[in-house]
């Protein structure tokens, strides 16, 4: 509870950003793993910190947890400068990708570490710990050891004991990584419920596309040390601002091209679409679903493609197509063993309307 921790002092007004990062950077000699970083989270938002691996997610959330301090740059926690403050006086709590819980400590002990620490009398620390455990849907396992639960029940406990103490930021670091494929959605979304429930605003680091979809309110992607863009879910996969945004998130075929004083875009295979963009050197971003399997210059531009394979994913086909050269991916319902296979000519339809045409990236 916020109002059990001593109010700190130099809390400011801190507008909409309960966490901020200013031109954040951390060496480790050689390697600059985080470049310039500049981000706030909002109130109550749940924002995810998205990319390969490698690319200094992991460096920038320990960063605002206290684990790792910056090069350069200020990081701050309610409007109050806590670059070099050390963690315990964040008021974050924390999930890390293995669940490190103490092994040697019942489910209900681990919940009440931190408050514990603070010197909470007893009866106020059973009560959060029960209200935790209620929040988390497992009250009947408050006195089992770690290692009697499953990864995903321990993924749950995790949870618990970082918001025991009511932290302003939850900070999760590939918190489902541990876990199968269908625990990780099911995780997702009770996640999700959670940090509902109790409000808080929560930086999420993940390199799952899908999982920075469907839980964020607002998406970082990061790539090589620095931030590519930030915005919706919708901004990011409609209007990836950059090639690598675009090739990062969801399945789409690049091309890269010219757009003319015409506004009409050709590729270095000479496909030509024709639309309204800006000249210069451009990459055009296609996705799957602006591809339709029928001749319709209404709807766009037509062409003729052979296909090189089609793979039945049950729901859906995917068919990758040769174009004049050019490969690109579509997807179309088909039952099985009807889709059009290897070496069919077929008509299709590019969606010219939807696609996005944006400057090449100039970056290596
Ligand atoms: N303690 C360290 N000493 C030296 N280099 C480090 C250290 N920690 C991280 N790095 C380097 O900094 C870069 C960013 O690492 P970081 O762990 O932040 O990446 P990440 O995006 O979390 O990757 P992953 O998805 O694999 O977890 C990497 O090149 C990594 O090798
Ligand atoms: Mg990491």
């Amino acid at each position: 509870m916020l109002a059990l921790l001593p109010e700190c002092e130099n809390v400011r007004e801190a507008g909409d950003f309960v966490v901020e990062l200013k031109s954040v950077s951390k060496r480790y000699g050689e390697v600059l793993a985080v470049a310039k970083v500049s981000l706030g989270v909002r109130r109550g938002e749940l924002l995810c910190l998205l990319g390969p691996s490698g690319c200094g997610k992991t460096t920038t959330l320990r960063m605002v947890a206290g684990f790792v301090e910056p090069t350069s740059g200020t990081v701050s926690i309610n409007g109050a400068d806590m670059t070099h403050q050390p963690p315990y006086r964040r008021d974050t709590g924390m999930v890390f990708q293995s669940y490190a819980l103490f092994p040697h400590m019942t489910v209900a002990e681990n919940i009440a570490f931190g408050l514990e620490n603070l010197k909470w009398p007893r009866d106020k620390r059973e009560a959060r710990v029960e209200e935790m455990l209620k929040l988390v849907e497992l009250p009947h396992l408050a006195h089992r050891f770690p290692s009697q639960l499953s990864g995903g029940q321990q993924q749950r406990i995790a949870l618990a004991r970082a918001l025991a103490m009511r932290p302003a930021v939850l900070l999760l670091d590939e918190p489902f990584s541990n876990l199968d494929a269908l625990l990780r959605v099911r995780m997702r979304e009770e996640l999700r419920e959670v940090v509902r429930t109790v409000n808080v605003t929560t930086l999420f680091v993940t390199h799952d596309q899908e999982e920075a979809l469907t839980m964020s309110d607002r998406i970082v992607v990061m790539n090589a040390g620095h931030v590519e863009q930030v915005g919706t879910p919708g901004d990011i996969y409609e209007a990836p601002s950059t090639p690598f945004v675009a090739r990062f998130i969801g399945w789409c075929s690049l091309l890269k091209g010219m757009v003319g004083p015409d506004g009409a875009f050709t590729s270095s295979a000479e496909l030509r679409l024709t639309g309204n963009w800006s000249a210069g050197p451009s990459t055009a971003v296609i996705r799957p679903e602006h591809i339709k399997l029928s001749a319709d210059s209404a709807a766009g531009s037509s062409h003729q493609a052979r296909v090189l394979h089609a793979h039945y994913y049950g729901g859906a086909t995917r068919l990758l197509l040769d174009l004049n050269g050019e490969h690109l991916t579509m997807q179309e319902r088909f039952s099985f063993g009807s889709q059009p296979k290897p070496g069919d000519v077929v008509d299709i339809t590019i969606n010219t309307h939807e696609i996005r045409v944006i400057p090449a990236d100039e970056r290596p």
